[in-house]
């Protein structure tokens, strides 16, 4: 039976375990001053091409947190999609990390924040001088909240809007493996050379056991970061552990070759379901996540035959269907015998 529930669903791929237990031989330095964090962020800045500064973290909650609290005082606005994470599903960590800032939401398709909304809604919000809230920062996702791909393209635009404001862009990358995969443009390109300032890698959902790299494209502006991590707990004693689930997963692209056999398995599923005629595509699709829409008797069937996958209230008798690394075709095909 098929688990389309989540990629959190998914188990830890076995080259990160090995990496775990071997980083478990001996002792080391605690609180990142080891070995292999150093290591990562050489990776990290070989990927990404350039100089960041990188903070390990153990949950995309913390890893957005702390690189928003960086970007945005507690006087700040954060602009994004009505669908974000940081907007529905972090409970109020934001607010509690970054001392209060306020989260403004706009509409835009597929998750794409509009741009024309951002631009009316972060004017109209600064408009009031000592009295506003201060826009401050921009936040995307790659992939989108409903599974689209930000090209390099369309994070400029975002990068320009906020850059002519004063402001800050963040992204967040929980699928940021997926966005890659899909497309044929770089790390570098689809961030700091598109004008993004922080990113939160993720690499939980696609294989890690809980690992999320905050990213800062330029050192100078983190340097309040790793404040903000211990005061919110999540530094790491025994940091290595974080260090050793990126080394495996960066290593040899791993954390490629991971986002693609997901891809790979979603599109099978897309195509799967769009010969379906008890379902629509509604959304996504671009990486590993699908947004389709069927009647609730069709999923509550496909449920009862011990199928797994959630549904998307926001979009009409929507549902979400998401595929991970170790997604198998068996899996697939039984689905979408018995969609059909
Ligand atoms: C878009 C997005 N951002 C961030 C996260 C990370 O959240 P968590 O704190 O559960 O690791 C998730 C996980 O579902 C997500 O879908």
């Amino acid at each position: 039976m098929a688990n389309f529930g989540s990629d959190n669903a998914a188990g830890i791929h076995p080259k990160i375990i090995e990496s775990i237990a071997a980083a478990s031989t001996g002792t080391a330095p605690a609180y990142g001053t080891d070995r292999l964090t150093e290591s990562v962020e050489n990776q990290l800045a070989d990927i990404f091409e350039c100089e960041v500064t990188v903070l390990l973290v153990g949950t995309g909650t913390a890893a957005n947190c702390i690189g928003l609290a960086t970007l945005c005082s507690s006087v700040g606005g954060i602009f994004a999609h009505s669908e974000a994470h940081i907007v529905n599903d972090e409970s109020t960590a934001p607010e509690l990390f970054t001392g209060g800032a306020r989260q403004f939401t706009v509409g835009g398709s597929d998750a794409k924040p509009s741009l024309l909304e951002l631009g009316e809604a972060i004017d109209m919000v600064g408009a009031r001088g000592v009295h506003s809230v201060q826009p401050s920062v921009i936040a995307i996702s790659n992939l989108t909240e409903l599974g689209a791909r930000l090209s390099a393209i369309e994070v400029t635009a975002y990068a320009e809007l906020a850059k002519s404001r004063g402001m800050k862009l963040f992204m967040d990358g929980a699928r940021f493996a997926n966005a890659v995969a899909s497309g044929d443009e770089s790390p570098a390109e689809l961030t700091w050379r598109a004008g993004v300032d922080a990113l939160s890698f993720g690499a939980t959902k696609n294989g890690a056991m809980a690992a999320e790299a905050l990213i800062f494209f330029n050192p100078a502006e983190a340097t309040i970061a790793e404040f903000h991590r211990k005061r919110g707990g999540h530094l790491w004693s025994k940091h290595r552990f974080l260090a050793a689930q990126f080394e495996a997963y960066l290593e040899n692209d791993l954390w490629l070759e991971l986002a693609t056999a997901s891809n790979d398995s979603m599109a099978r599923l897309r195509q799967g379901v769009a010969s379906s005629k008890n379902a629509s595509i509604l959304a996504g699709g671009d990486g590993n996540e699908l947004f389709i829409g069927m009647e609730q008797d069709i999923a509550k069937e496909l449920e009862q035959r011990g199928h797994t996958f959630y549904a998307w209230p926001s979009l009409p008798k929507g549902y979400r269907l998401v595929t991970s690394f170790n997604t198998t075709d068996e899996e697939i095909d039984e689905f979408v015998d018995d969609l059909t």
